[in-house]
């Protein structure tokens, strides 16, 4: 006996129209648009945040405008090694003010790190031309380099250093 499909019994028809409007519905989606911006998750995924999450702009800095980022005044901290600048804020127990190693907050770091030293001597007056490390050893080019690694592990990358007047 072939299949029929009889539209005069109720749960048919029911079922046919829902079809059909299941079918429409994929056709034609809404288009309509909240006429607020939700600001909160709720469903879907038009949503929008408060505010932009914070960021972090790659910039050129010098020996001079890197020097106000020592974390003084509480704000960002960072450091360079090598010519690399990272943001080191995350570790202000270490950088800050009152940290091991808040001499090389707002500095060129790379001596220091290359010779394992905080000494004051090991950083180079921002109104001088940038510490070329000729001098340094192999051995201390390799230590410099291993804090390289270690630094672009934890912190963010924020910019490269270069002399005072190349800006
Ligand atoms: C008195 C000897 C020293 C002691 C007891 C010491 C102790 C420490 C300790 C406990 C840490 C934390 C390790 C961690 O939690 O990952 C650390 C990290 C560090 N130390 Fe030393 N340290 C000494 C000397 C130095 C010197 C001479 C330098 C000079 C370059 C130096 C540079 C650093 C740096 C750059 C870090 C990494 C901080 C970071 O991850 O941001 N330390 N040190």
């Amino acid at each position: 006996m072939p299949l029929s499909f009889d539209l005069g019994t109720p749960i048919n028809t029911a079922l046919f129209l829902y079809i059909l409007y299941s079918v429409q519905r994929i056709i034609f989606p809404s288009t309509s648009k909240p006429t607020t911006v939700p600001h909160e998750f709720k469903s879907g995924y038009s949503w929008m945040p408060k505010s932009h999450p914070p960021t972090v702009l790659y910039k050129v800095y010098t020996p001079k405008t890197l020097e106000p980022f020592s974390g003084r005044d509480g704000g960002r901290i960072l450091l360079a090694i090598n010519g690399t600048v990272f943001d080191v804020t995350a570790g202000r127990n270490f950088y800050g003010p009152n940290g091991m190693y808040g001499n090389f907050a707002g500095r060129d770091a790379s001596r220091g790190m290359a010779k394992q030293s905080f000494d004051l001597e090991m950083l180079t007056p921002i109104d001088q031309p940038l510490d070329n490390l000729g001098d340094l050893k192999q051995d201390e080019i390799d230590n410099m380099k291993g804090w390289i690694d270690h630094f672009s592990n934890k912190y963010i990358i924020c910019g490269k250093l270069v002399e005072n007047d190349a800006i």
